[in-house]
């Protein structure tokens, strides 16, 4: 989709639809509904009137041939109350309209802001949405309606004088709805599309094009480098581990900066292994990787924005089988670091793996870490799909992170760390072991799990089980990945 930001006043804009947004309680000194109204000869104010526009967040109002105006159509979205309205709100009211007109055959459409809205946040967050709002999971349809599609967005309201910010957010807003679909991408694969080689694969090529150092570990390497946590997974399939590596160095790294190591777990499909899941639902578990999909959709949008601050993200992939060798409950094995861990349940597959990631970060210099893992189903007991799960070892970076959450529009929620749950996972023939004792918190005794391996190091995790993957489409975004994180730690990134 092609994006160009339009200077032309209103009433000269020669569109498919013109689409603005509105507010609640018919007020129409907002936004461009008072322009729109004068122009049209007071429509907008009769449909108010009569109750038809409301305003209400994401109403969706399609007018034909509107007077006065050389738009084909015009779309008035709600935007819910004025007071309200952030880049947030404009991100889904993109996306939304997008998704609206695409399913009506409509190909070109021009996003006209607000008066006072033209900045580059306001440009971002329209592209962005729009961009995010057009992804689509039915690359394996071969039915697929080939009308229905979106070429050119073209976002109005901004002045001669105001092109060179609008242009800057649309840049800005097409690098991370990329780096956000790639992420999705990757989710929405299946597992046997998606295997941890294929993600390897992948992950390559987009370091290849995008100028980022990458390392790729096989089976020997891994298994070189002892890294007996994340091969004890991948001993129960015929599919071969990876670990892949990619790394951002900045032109001119600062002195003394901090070196942020992103882990995310790649699980290509987690059947449970020996403790395998019940059949229902299971074919969800491709998304199981969802915490390495963000991170290698992290490091392309850093490839281009080029913050600077060196990244290294540490992605172990693998399968969790019961194959004829996988591991068994009460196996006790021995993770990179030299720690032993006995294996309760061979369900609690991310975990191991993070261990090995986050030590391995570590090892090649990572100073500061955040992790990204579907982890636990008992983080969607605890918080739904409505916010991520966060778990810090250190108030300090844990608060920067949960500012950038607040700035990129994602709901996070930091639960406890305390000490008493860390008894939880002492063990009883290893020193730890993989699963809680049976007193429930299951998501805290997870993330205490991979802090034990993060040490003193500055580190986060965030429990994505819940919110990675959307169960049903919303008017703005489609059913399946959502590539949660991915807007909150390239802010985290870019502000350090
Ligand atoms: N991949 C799952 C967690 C998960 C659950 C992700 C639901 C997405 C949706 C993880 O590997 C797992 O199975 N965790 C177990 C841990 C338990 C055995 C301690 C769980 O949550 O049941
Ligand atoms: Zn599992
Ligand atoms: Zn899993």
């Amino acid at each position: 989709m092609q994006i160009t930001l339009e200077t032309k006043p209103t009433a000269s804009l020669e569109t498919d639809a013109l689409v603005t947004y509105v507010f609640e309680n018919g007020d129409l000194t907002q936004g461009r509904a008072g322009e729109l109204d004068a122009l049209t000869g007071g429509l907008l104010g009769r449909l108010s009137k009569s109750g038809e526009i409301s305003g209400k967040a994401l109403e969706m109002i399609l007018l034909h041939a509107p007077a006065g105006v050389k738009a084909a159509r015009l779309l008035l979205v709600g935007a819910g109350k004025r007071d309200q309205f952030n880049t947030v709100t404009l991100r889904k009211v993109a996306g939304a309209a997008l998704r609206h007109l695409k399913s009506r055959s409509v190909h070109k459409l021009t996003f006209l802001v607000g008066a006072g809205d033209a900045t580059e946040e306001t440009a971002q967050a329209v592209a962005e949405g729009a961009l995010v709002g057009d992804f689509e999971t039915d690359k394996y349809k071969t039915d697929k309606k080939n009308d229905k599609f979106i070429d050119h967005l073209a976002i109005a309201g901004f002045s001669e004088g105001e092109k060179g910010v609008g242009e800057k957010g649309i840049a800005r807003g097409r690098i991370i709805a990329e780096a956000q679909n790639f992420a999705r991408d990757l989710v929405n694969e299946p597992s046997n599309k998606l295997t941890p080689t294929i993600l390897a694969e992948k992950a390559a090529a987009m370091a290849k094009n995008t100028g980022l150092a990458v390392d790729i570990l096989d089976e020997k390497k891994i298994a070189g480098l002892k890294m007996g946590a994340l091969l004890s997974v991948a001993q129960g399939s015929v599919e071969p581990p990876r670990m892949i590596v990619i790394t951002y160095t900045p032109a001119n790294p600062r002195p003394g900066a901090p070196v942020v190591g992103l882990v995310g777990k790649a699980v290509t499909f987690d059947t449970g292994g020996i403790s395998i899941k019940p059949a229902d639902g299971m074919e969800k578990m491709k998304y199981d990787m969802a915490g390495g999909a963000t991170m290698l959709g992290i490091m392309k949008a850093l490839s281009a924005l080029k913050p600077g601050v060196k990244v290294i993200c540490v992605v172990p992939a693998t399968e969790n089988m019961p194959g004829g060798r996988a591991q068994k409950p009460g196996d006790i094995q021995t993770a990179m670091s030299g720690k032993t861990i006995e294996v309760l349940n061979t369900d609690a597959e991310g975990r191991l793996i993070l261990a090995d990631g986050v030590h391995y970060a570590k090892q090649l210099g990572a100073t500061h870490l955040v992790d990204a893992a579907t982890l636990t189903g008992a983080i969607v007991v605890a918080l739904a799909n409505v916010n991520v799960g966060v778990f810090g070892s250190d108030q300090a970076w844990t608060d920067k992170l949960l500012a950038s959450a607040k700035a990129a529009g994602e709901k996070m929620w930091q639960l406890p760390m305390d000490d008493e749950y860390r008894e939880f996972i002492k063990g009883s023939f290893a020193d730890i072991q993989n699963v809680g004792s049976g007193k429930g918190g299951g998501s805290i005794t997870g993330a205490w799990f991979i802090r034990e391996f993060a040490g003193d190091t500055p580190w986060i995790h965030l429990d994505i089980a819940g919110t990675a993957w959307n169960d049903d489409a919303k008017p703005w975004l489609a059913k399946g990945p959502t590539g949660v994180g991915l807007r909150t730690l390239v802010h985290l990134v870019t502000s350090l």
